[in-house]
């Protein structure tokens, strides 16, 4: 939520912000704005697209500056309360990321002493809060500023005065890319790939100073150094590549990342039993799509090993569960590998004793620096807000989990690995089968209103298709266990509110039947999803897509392509601005 930037150096900062906001917009979209610094500061803010703003030409000369893309949290979408905040004429100048809690109090205290906002935002009272104890030295300014806040912050101060950026976070992300002679600050690795790939994450707690020629950190008052680390991702990544949309170009990089995942074996990850006899087995968290792909993993890890597992959602483990229950391991999902909500979640059960395991997709992000252990997923960087490749590479990544624990049937691990290597040619056949995805979802594009069922390792499938076709197309849908729908949802059922049904190859085949024709027997339409050889369906649904028949673990992952292609259609054909759905940011660091 925000995407904050900056960078000192040679180049006009102008051009090399407004590129670094474009590739962070999937962090917020609202407004946007920047400041460069020659001889004054030189200050834009809208709330239009980066995009927008770039067209405008504007003359802002400078060689070192920041600049914002912003997700309205506190104050509404309006210019005004677009960042970067100046506190006054040529004074201090900060973009944020975060949410400050205290901000009346410190507000009504500065507006006392004389300072005169111009937002209704929270942001604001940092650079009045900077320009207060400013007196020469803005690494001063800005520690004595943030010791007074209360909640996440991650934020970027410059002054006209001194030709370098000082940075501060705690509990939001900036990333720093080193490069000869001029260096440059983001909320997320993307915005920087264009320029470098040697990176460091700040700690919470850090000051940096960062000028051309140097990056200065320090912590608690005194200087230290951060390691560095090669990003491997290539800046074409984070391109649109010929396709219509990222989130299409997304989809279709799937084949070859699970290939990719596939690869590569697993090593042991579950450390042997620390609390004795009351230990059971893992705990799986986190949110949205990442919670859905931890009920498949819980399935999945129980199918193979026989372990005990559970799957919860982040926003709601409030309590850290070591009173009631002991893990071996507490695995957190996150794509993004910031989503405040598992971090935090995550971070109390380490707090508590509890073996923490980050599975994520961005390395070095703040969810793999807080666990004891981390799998990547490997999916290369995910840019449109709705995720796709990264849930099915947490998918099969979590299979790999699975497959690395002590088998129930060891013979099972050889018949996955010939399924397993046929897999991404069989998401290929479903990918070139665009048609097919595109008709069914031009029909469901007519409806208000749909509902996902599944059963078993499908359930997560119907609760992923109805989270993608709410995020992308706005159509209201929901998912449901197929055996509840007689426990109430069945009431909401009409001949204007279809069901996609997915169905699976496993023991829940039978009891899915049923399901469809009890709601085709109320008139309802059908839209199912199963494996090929269920060609029968043809006669009970209204619409059948047929996918290629896999072994039943891995059915879904199949299951979960053929869903996000439904939502891109649905969403293409009413022309909605699929990479970006309005009031969504893709990275929630705030809880
Ligand atoms: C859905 C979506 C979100 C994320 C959720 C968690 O398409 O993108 O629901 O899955 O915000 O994000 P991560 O995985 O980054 O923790």
């Amino acid at each position: 939520m925000c995407g904050i930037v900056g960078y000192v150096g040679s180049r006009q900062a102008k051009t090399v912000l407004l590129g670094m906001m474009l590739r962070l917009e999937y962090r917020g979209y609202d407004s946007c704005g920047l400041a460069t610094v020659e001889t004054g500061v030189n200050l834009v803010k809208a709330a239009t697209r980066v995009q927008d703003l770039a067209d405008r030409g504007m003359e802002m000369p400078g060689t070192y500056g920041i600049g914002h893309t912003r997700w309205a949290s506190v104050g509404t979408v309006t210019q005004e309360n677009a960042h970067p905040f100046m506190a006054c004429d040529q004074a201090v100048v900060i973009a944020h990321n975060g949410n400050i809690k205290n901000f009346a109090e410190l507000k009504k205290r500065l507006e006392n002493s004389g300072h005169q906002f111009s937002s209704q935002t929270d942001s604001e009272v940092i650079a009045h809060l900077t320009e207060e104890y400013y007196q020469g030295d803005l690494v001063d300014a800005l520690g004595k500023a943030v010791k007074e806040l209360d909640g996440p912050f991650a934020v970027i101060a410059l002054h006209p005065d001194n030709r370098r950026l000082v940075a501060a976070v705690n509990g939001c992300p900036i990333v720093i890319g080193l490069g000869e002679g001029e260096n440059w600050l983001a909320s997320d690795v993307p915005a920087l790939l264009e320029y470098t790939g040697r990176v460091f994450h700040l700690e919470d707690g850090d000051i940096a100073a960062v000028e051309a020629d140097s990056v200065k950190i320090y912590a608690k008052g005194r200087l230290v150094s951060r390691a560095n680390q090669t990003i491997g991702w290539a800046p074409e990544a984070v391109a649109r590549a010929g396709y219509q949309h990222l989130m299409l170009k997304e989809i279709h990089e799937q084949p070859r990342i699970i290939r990719n995942i596939i690869q590569r074996k697993q090593s042991a990850w579950l450390p042997g039993d620390s609390f004795g006899e009351t230990t059971c087995g893992v705990l799986l968290i986190g949110c949205g799509s990442s919670y859905h792909a931890c009920l498949a993993g819980k399935i999945l890890i129980e199918r193979l090993s026989g372990i005990q597992a559970n799957a919860e959602l982040a926003t709601e483990l409030f309590d850290v569960t070591g009173s009631t229950r002991r893990y071996r391991a507490v695995i957190g999902l996150s794509q993004s590998g910031e989503t405040a909500d598992t971090c935090a979640a995550l971070d109390r059960q380490r707090q508590a004793g509890f073996y923490t395991v980050a599975v994520s997709n961005v390395p070095g992000s703040r969810i793999t620096r807080l666990a004891e252990q981390t799998i990547l997923t490997d999916a290369g960087p995910e840019m449109s807000v709705a995720a796709t490749k990264s849930f099915t590479a947490q998918l099969v990544t979590l299979l790999n989990m699975g497959l690395a624990l002590p088998l129930k049937e060891p013979k099972r691990a050889l018949d996955l690995t010939g399924e397993l290597r046929a897999l991404p040619a069989r998401l290929q056949r479903i990918l070139d089968r665009e048609d097919a995805h595109a008709s069914a979802a031009r029909w469901l594009a007519s409806f208000k209103n749909i509902i996902c069922i599944g059963r078993g390792i499908f359930l997560p499938i119907a609760l992923e298709c109805a989270l993608k076709l709410k995020e992308i197309t706005y159509i209201h849908a929901e998912g449901c266990a197929a055996g509840e729908l007689k426990h109430g949802t069945l009431a909401l059922l009409s001949p204007v509110t279809p069901v996609i049904a997915f169905m699976g190859t496993d023991e829940t085949r039978a009891q899915m039947l049923t399901a469809i024709r009890e709601v085709k027997a109320r008139g309802v339409p059908v839209l199912a999803i199963a494996p090929e050889g269920e060609e029968d369906l043809e006669d009970l649904a209204d619409r059948v897509i047929l996918l290629p028949r896999t072994d039943p673990l891995l059915q879904p992952v199949l299951a979960a392509a053929a869903a996000q292609m439904l939502a891109y259609h649905a969403a293409l054909s009413l022309n909605l601005p699929i990479d970006n759905p309005r009031n969504l940011a893709k990275s929630v660091t705030v809880e």
